[in-house]
């Protein structure tokens, strides 16, 4: 569907109006942003924002320096770019006392450029703590840490950003931790506090960044999900009672055909009790695994196709969903293909994003179109 005038002024107007409790997303950020996507009107993006929606993607700068026709894709096709790698503790604080903005740097510098939008992750999350900080806990120093980095890494982009991961992952019930919480290092040093504590020092770096707790396993009809979205619901319930500067919740989405059983009724109800505590919903990383499917590429292609379109379809419903982004563009650099757990026990790559290997559009990129197409106006 191409995007008509008439469409495209809609999402302008669409994407003018206030959603939910929200801090401004930078200086009139989200209206740029959206603009930038209305400009794309042939890439996802452009679907995206005719209807007030900003879609983006994980990109790598490691990547998009080698691999100029993925940069010309992101820069077709996306409105709002989050770095994989480059805002964790590893890339940005090689010690103590060290940051190394860099890699960060060159990905803002690429955004500015194109004129995309920033979204940071993640400030706080129990993967990829450096040794270093492990030895600091011990030391009984991880608040001071925790602390000095959302302010410096926060403030380093104030201004400049979309919105924040503040914390990643902090709910896993199975621990069998007062309200679901992870048993992470964290919360072992500082206690349940330390998401309170993250989210404001996060805010008093950044007044205008929309602030994120994100989180997987969020999406189906199954026992382990249902017990996450109740514990979330509950986190952000006593946060938000609290007046803790918690924006967004965000659903990571990285689906898999054939695993669990999918129910929309049931998603819209939990998307609908998020909303009501005044927050927006982000669909942060968003893929869809095909490794149960057989290798038959055009079966696989269409089932992982069909998967986006009734996922984004009960997800676009809910006005709250301001923001998605699938977790890269394209097959030949998704992490369900290199990383162990994911991967196919054939063996090959797995299908799971709108772009194969090759840059070229699969029909899962074309059920994103369609489902941004029919999805309501945001207001
Ligand atoms: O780039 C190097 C490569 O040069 C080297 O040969 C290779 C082997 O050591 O490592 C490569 O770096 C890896 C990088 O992914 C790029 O593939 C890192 O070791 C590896 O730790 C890193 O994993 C990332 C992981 O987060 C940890 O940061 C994944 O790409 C990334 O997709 C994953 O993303 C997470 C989100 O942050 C949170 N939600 C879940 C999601 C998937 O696990």
């Amino acid at each position: 569907m191409r995007l008509t005038r008439r469409t495209l002024l809609g999402g302008l107007a669409a994407a003018s109006l206030p959603i939910g409790r929200a801090a401004a997303a930078g200086p009139g950020g989200r209206q740029r942003w959206l603009k930038a996507g209305l400009d794309r009107s042939d890439g996802l993006a452009g679907f995206a924002a005719a209807k007030g929606i900003l879609f983006g993607t994980e990109v790598r700068d490691e990547v998009l320096t080698a691999d100029p026709a993925l940069a010309d894709v992101v820069t077709e096709d996306a409105a709002l770019v989050v770095p994989g790698l480059e805002l964790k503790w590893p890339a940005l604080r090689p010690s103590a006392d060290r940051y190394d903005f860099a890699a960060a740097d060159r990905l803002l510098q690429f955004t500015e450029t194109a004129g995309l939008g920033l979204r940071g992750h993640t400030l706080v999350w129990h993967e990829v703590i450096p040794d270093w900080l492990k030895r600091e806990a011990e030391a009984g120093r991880l608040k001071q840490r925790v602390d000095e980095h959302i302010a410096r890494v926060v403030g380093h982009y104030a201004g400049k950003m979309h919105s924040w991961d503040v914390a990643n992952e902090v709910l896993e019930p199975r621990h069998g931790q007062p309200g679901g919480l992870r048993n992470s290092m964290f919360l072992k040093a500082l206690g349940p506090g330390y998401i309170e504590a993250a989210f404001r020092t996060a805010a008093k770096a950044d007044p205008g960044a929309l602030l994120c707790i994100n989180e997987y396993d969020l999406e189906y009809d199954h026992p382990q999900h249902e017990s996450r979205r109740q514990a979330m619901l509950a986190l952000l319930t006593d946060l938000v009672s609290r007046g803790v500067p918690v924006h967004a919740l965000g659903i990571q989405a990285h689906l898999e055909v054939g695993k669990y059983r999918f129910d929309p009724g049931l998603l819209r109800a939990f998307l609908a009790k998020v909303t009501k505590l005044g927050l927006q919903i982000f669909i942060t990383e968003l893929d869809v695994n095909d490794r149960a499917l057989p290798p038959d590429e055009i079966a696989r292609d269409r089932a992982v196709a069909a998967h986006y379109g009734e996922f984004l379809a009960a997800a676009l419903a809910e006005p709250a969903v301001t923001t998605v982004l699938t977790w890269g563009l394209s097959d030949k650099y998704s992490w369900l293909s290199t990383v162990s757990e994911q991967r196919r026990a054939d063996g090959r790559p797995t299908r799971g994003l709108p772009y194969d290997e090759n840059l070229i559009r699969k029909p899962a990129w074309q059920a994103i179109a369609d489902a941004f197409a029919k999805a309501p106006a945001r207001s």
